[in-house]
C-alpha cells in the first residue's frame, strides 16, 4: 500500500519542516489539496504555496484539484512537474479531453468519485487513467469521519480495473487511519491518502508505516 500524507493537516506556520517530515518519513507521494471556495466550501493553497511544496519535496505531488473550472487549474498546476493531477467527475463536462490535457503535459491523470458517484460512470475512462481516487469523506476538509461504503465501491472499481486496465490504480481519501486500512487493502486499493492520521501522531514515520501494508 503506498501512502499519501495530506498536507491539509500539517502545521503551516512551519510547512517546510511538515513536508521534510513526511518525506524523511517514508511516504510514497505528498497529496496536496487544492479547494477554490466554490466546489467545496473550503479554500486552502495556489501554485505559490505549491510551488515552495514541490521545491521541498523529496517525494512526488499528487495534487487533487477540488475546483471549478478545471482546465485552467491544470494550467496553472502542470509546470509544477506532480505525478498526478485528479479531478473531479462531478465538476467536469469533458473528463476525456481533460484528461488527454494532464497527459500531453507529461503528467499521470486521475479522476476522483464524490462519495455518490458511482464506478460505473468511469468505465469508459479507465483505459485512459492512471488511477481513481474514491472519496471516503466529502471533499472540503481533513479530520471527517471515514464513509464505510467506499469499501464494496472500491471492490466494483477493482473489477472493472481488472477487465480494462490492470495498471490503474485506486486511491482513497478521507478518515483513512490504521484500523481501516486492512479492509481498504483487502477491496483492491493500492494507493490512501492520510492527513489527521499522520499529522496528529507524535512520529510522522511511524504513521505512515503502520499504513504501508
Ligand atoms: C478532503 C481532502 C483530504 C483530507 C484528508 O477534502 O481531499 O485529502 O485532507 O484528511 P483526513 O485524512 O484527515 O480525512
Ligand atoms: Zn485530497
Amino acid at each position: 500500500m503506498q501512502v499519501a500524507p495530506s498536507i491539509l493537516s500539517a502545521d503551516f506556520g512551519i510547512l517546510n519542516d511538515e513536508i521534510k517530515a513526511i518525506c524523511d518519513g517514508g511516504c510514497d507521494l505528498v497529496h496536496v489539496d487544492v479547494m477554490d471556495g466554490h466546489f467545496v466550501p473550503n479554500l486552502t493553497i495556489g501554485p505559490v504555496v505549491v510551488s515552495a511544496v514541490a521545491k521541498i519535496a523529496t517525494k512526488p505531488l499528487d495534487i487533487h484539484l477540488m475546483v471549478e473550472n478545471n482546465s485552467f487549474f491544470v494550467d496553472l498546476f502542470a509546470p509544477l512537474k506532480p505525478e498526478y493531477i485528479s479531478f473531479h467527475m462531478e465538476e467536469e463536462k469533458h473528463p476525456h479531453r481533460l484528461i488527454q490535457k494532464i497527459r500531453s503535459y507529461g503528467i499521470k491523470p486521475a479522476v476522483v468519485l464524490n462519495p455518490h458517484s458511482r464506478p460505473e460512470d468511469i468505465e469508459y475512462l479507465i483505459a485512459d487513467l492512471d488511477m481513481v481516487l474514491l472519496m471516503s469523506v466529502n471533499p472540503g476538509f481533513g479530520g471527517q469521519k471515514f464513509i464505510e461504503n467506499v469499501v464494496p465501491k472500491a471492490k466494483k472499481l477493482k473489477e472493472l480495473i481488472t477487465k480494462i486496465n490492470p495498471d490503474c490504480l485506486i486511491e482513497v481519501d478521507g478518515g483513512v487511519n490504521n484500523k481501516n486500512i486492512e479492509e481498504l487493502k483487502n477491496a483492491g486499493v493500492d494507493v490512501v491518502v492520510a492527513g489527521s492520521y499522520v499529522y496528529g501522531a507524535d512520529d510522522y514515520g511511524q504513521a505512515i508505516k503502520s499504513l504501508q501494508i
